[in-house]
């Protein structure tokens, strides 16, 4: 039976073991995924190959730390700077990230991308994930983050513009998207934007699923915006992981159904 698996610090909350395990099952893979709760990461990733872990998904706070770890990791991930999916071949492993991908699967679903606008909230890891799926896909993003260094960095490295946080409600774009975790769950009631902001937007999503209707979401829809949660996000990158894995296109449906019934049932 082969073994895959999450690592990161915390995990107890992590809906990983949850979505896959299922999937798994689903494909008839016999297959166990287990969430780590990493005490020393160099040990950890020695451990992958030490216990021939066949895949691993890799969460906070490690993303960025593990890079030097691995054996070698591919151009997109290099280009955002945080690995989320490891592979395991025979001892060798070598980096992915799937978040860019995971995005622009859910956007897809709902609106083209190719020559559209979108004001990207943050300037950290799953900011740049964004950004970088946005600009493979053709789509147009506008960095807004609160520390204009950080937002303009990262900006520049991907070619787009950068607008300060503070002037968000002067930007033109057909989507604006969060990728801060502000609002995230447990007790974090807030939005990234004051209420009038979101408004502007046709489309506001959330890459937040914890909960699945976040303030900032909330805030949208009662302006009239169109919202999209991070479910859909959270689901295709996992699923991108399960490709890479295993070679099999992933069950995003049942995925989908059993992840959103935990949220649900969670509140
Ligand atoms: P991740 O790697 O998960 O994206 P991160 O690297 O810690 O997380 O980045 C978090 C992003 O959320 C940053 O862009 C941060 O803004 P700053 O660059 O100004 O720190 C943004 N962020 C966090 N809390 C925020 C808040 N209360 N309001 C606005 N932006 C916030």
């Amino acid at each position: 039976m082969d073994v895959y698996g999450v690592i990161g610090n915390p995990v107890g909350h992590s809906l990983s073991p949850l979505m896959h395990q299922a999937a798994l099952d689903a494909l008839g893979i016999p297959a166990r995924y287990v969430a780590f709760c990493v005490q020393n990461l160099t040990a950890a990733v020695q451990g992958i190959r030490g216990l021939n872990l066949r895949g691993v998904s890799v969460t906070l706070p490690f993303k960025t730390e593990v890079m030097d770890l691995l054996d070698g990791v591919e151009a997109g991930a290099r280009a955002i700077g945080a690995v989320n999916t490891i592979v395991n071949d025979h001892g060798r492993l070598t980096g992915f990230n799937t978040d860019g991908t995971g995005l622009i699967r859910d956007l897809r679903e709902v609106m083209d991308i190719e020559g559209r606008r979108f004001a990207v909230l943050g300037a950290g890891g799953a900011a740049r994930a964004a950004v970088f799926g946005l600009v493979q896909a053709g789509g147009i993003p506008v960095v807004l983050n609160r520390t204009a260094r950080k937002g303009e960095a990262l900006a520049a490295d991907f070619g787009c513009t950068f607008c300060p946080l503070a002037e968000a409600a002067g930007v033109e774009a057909d989507c604006l998207i969060n990728t801060t975790p502000v609002g995230m769950a447990p007790g974090d009631d807030r939005s990234p934007l004051p209420a009038d902001v979101p408004g502007r937007f046709p489309w506001v999503v959330d890459i937040v699923y914890t909960p699945l209707r976040t303030r900032f979401l909330r805030e949208a829809a009662a302006a009239g915006c169109r919202t999209r949660s991070g479910l859909g996000m959270f689901i295709h990158q996992g699923a991108e992981q399960l490709r890479i894995w295993t070679g099999r296109t992933a069950p995003v449906d049942l995925m989908r159904r059993v992840v959103e019934a935990r949220l649900i049932k969670a509140g």
